[in-house]
């Protein structure tokens, strides 16, 4: 056993949070909640209690913002009084260990099915029928797997009754006892559906040049400001990001642009998907986390960077300064006492990829902590 680490466990100040480490917590989608309703129940709070240390940051699975925004079966919601309550609950368990945890805001757009939306047809920014036929791409229903139920693009009027949607969100967040808000505008969901070019094609002032398709990412940003100040609000992007059907002409030029404009808000962190993930998968073994390196250079803010990294290279990476804190995702899943794992040099856990989106407590709440399972010396593969 060596100690692999050194610069992720120094404290550091993010919003007005006072980290005692760098290990955090990424989003994790985990279709637990409790139905009908969406609701954080008590596996839910079983799960993120035994993840949350002192000083250490959780970012909540992706969480709906309305009905007809959450096309995932079983994720949890935040626009219901009994959803915020579920969510106190897990807030205060985080809280009573001393951690911290943000709430990742979703909308699906496109990325959805009728059977998770009551009915509502999904919207995004254009009409692409080739996402709803592409066969590899699968929502969770609560029928099972099924392709996307076909889109429409929204109207310019409705934009900002998704945007207030958006700022409801915000408030039962804070109701809800979270420390601040993340949006999620990676990953091929509503927000990247309007950045990227392979996707937004409109005409009007959401569409076409960057500034454009910028427009509703800024708008949404400064709604869930005015609710909470830019402290404790974060954004999460994948900068080149393929997944869930997406692609754009030139992603360097538009990440710079956005990662640029963020700096107005004084956010707590950007939070950046590295390109050589997609969605939950590595497809480019080895890349340095060059998206993080880049925007660097741009964003003048904390940077936690995401996707692909095991503790040497969240080591590397922040002692290189290309980013302050680094996020993980199916290791963090897979072993509730990461960080404490990752400051000792234990070995960790191997994460089992067909119970990530499973609705029960299996490969949810039983991964042992170092203590349980001492003799496993297994390691995470890709
Ligand atoms: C089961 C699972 C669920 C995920 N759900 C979300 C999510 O809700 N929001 C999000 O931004 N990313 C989500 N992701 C992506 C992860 O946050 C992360 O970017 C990705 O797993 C790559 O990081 P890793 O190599 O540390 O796992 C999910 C990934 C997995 C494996």
């Amino acid at each position: 056993m060596k100690t692999l680490t050194n610069k992720l466990f120094r404290p550091i100040q993010v919003g007005p949070m006072e980290l005692k480490h760098r290990v955090v917590m990424g989003p994790l989608t985990r279709s637990r909640s409790v139905q009908p309703g969406n609701i954080p129940g008590d596996l839910m709070l079983e799960y993120y209690s035994q993840r949350a240390s002192e000083g250490g940051l959780i970012v909540s699975e992706a969480t709906s913002i309305s009905v007809t925004g959450g096309g995932w079966f079983a994720a949890p919601g935040m626009y219901s009084d009994e959803q915020v309550a579920g969510w106190k609950k897990i807030t205060d368990a985080v809280h009573q260990k001393r951690g911290y945890m943000f709430s990742q805001l979703w909308h699906t757009g496109r990325a959805g099915h009728v059977d998770s939306t009551n009915g509502a047809t999904p919207v995004s920014s254009s009409v692409n029928p080739e996402y709803w036929q592409d066969p590899t791409i699968l929502e969770s229903t609560p029928h099972g797997w099924r392709q996307p139920s076909p889109h429409r693009a929204l109207d310019i009027t409705e934009i900002p009754g998704i945007v207030e949607d958006y700022r409801n969100a915000a408030e039962h967040a804070k109701a809800a006892g979270f420390d601040g808000v993340e949006l999620h505008a990676g990953n091929g969901y509503l927000p990247d559906q309007f950045l990227q070019d392979g996707v937004n094609r409109r005409t009007d002032m959401y569409g076409g040049p960057i500034e454009n398709r910028s427009r509703f990412l800024l708008q949404v940003m400064e709604a869930l400001v005015s609710v909470w100040g830019g402290n404790r609000v974060a954004v999460r992007i994948a900068p080149g990001g393929r997944w869930n059907g997406m692609s754009d002409s030139d992603p360097d030029a538009l990440f710079d642009y956005v990662a640029n404009e963020l700096n107005q808000f004084g956010l707590a962190y950007l939070h950046i998907i590295e390109p050589r993930v997609r969605g939950n998968v590595v497809v480019a073994e080895g890349q340095y986390a060059i998206g993080a390196a880049r925007l660097r250079k741009i964003f003048k803010g904390t940077i936690i960077a995401a996707g692909g990294f095991e503790p040497g290279t969240a080591e590397e990476v922040v002692e290189k300064g290309d980013a302050d804190l680094v996020a993980f995702g199916r290791l963090f899943l897979a072993n509730p006492d990461l960080p404490k794992r990752v400051r000792l040099g234990l070995p960790l856990n191997a994460y089992d990829r067909n119970t990530f989106y499973t609705f029960d407590a299996h490969g949810y709440t039983d991964y042992p902590f170092y203590e349980q399972h001492s003799e496993s010396i297994t390691t995470a593969v890709h």
